[in-house]
């Protein structure tokens, strides 16, 4: 089916001149962006949109990177989108996501690892509501 998901690609990629080249990856995909940004994220928008992780012990850091600099925030829109995106992004471990995926070509961490991409229809929906309310 025809799915929407939110992607942010991160700090880290931002610095290291990587938005085009992981932009230019979605595209040829045949993905739709439906809606793109550049946005810093402050502390409230970063508990909001990591609510399943905030207790968790990664979550400090993992929010100080995330808030430390621009992002670029798009919806992207295509046939069972949700899935398609994840399998381009790669397993969250860079050092362990396959070569070939954006994660396993470009990143060795399993923090600074380039993309976040909507886990479910109903992360999608939330996360889509947080970043661009007036798509939803
Ligand atoms: P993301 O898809 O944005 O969702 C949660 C993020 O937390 C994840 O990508 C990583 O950036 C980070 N993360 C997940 N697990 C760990 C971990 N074990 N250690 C450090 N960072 C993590």
């Amino acid at each position: 089916p025809e799915e929407r998901t939110l992607v942010l690609i991160k700090p880290d990629a931002v610095r290291r001149g990587l938005v085009g080249e992981i932009i230019s990856r979605f595209e040829r995909k045949g993905l739709r962006i439906d809606a793109m940004d550049v946005r810093t994220m402050d502390a409230a928008l970063a508990d909001a949109h990591y609510a399943e992780h905030v207790d968790k012990p990664f979550y400090p850091p993992l929010k100080g990177f995330m808030t430390g600099g621009p992002l670029i925030a798009l919806v992207l829109s295509g046939d069972q989108v949700i899935d398609v995106v994840r399998s381009l992004v790669g397993a969250t471990d860079g050092r362990r996501a396959a070569a070939g995926t954006i994660r396993g070509d470009f990143s060795l961490s399993n923090r600074e690892n380039l993309v976040h991409a909507s886990d479910s229809v109903d992360s999608a929906k939330r996360e889509i509501a947080l970043w661009f309310p007036e798509l939803s």
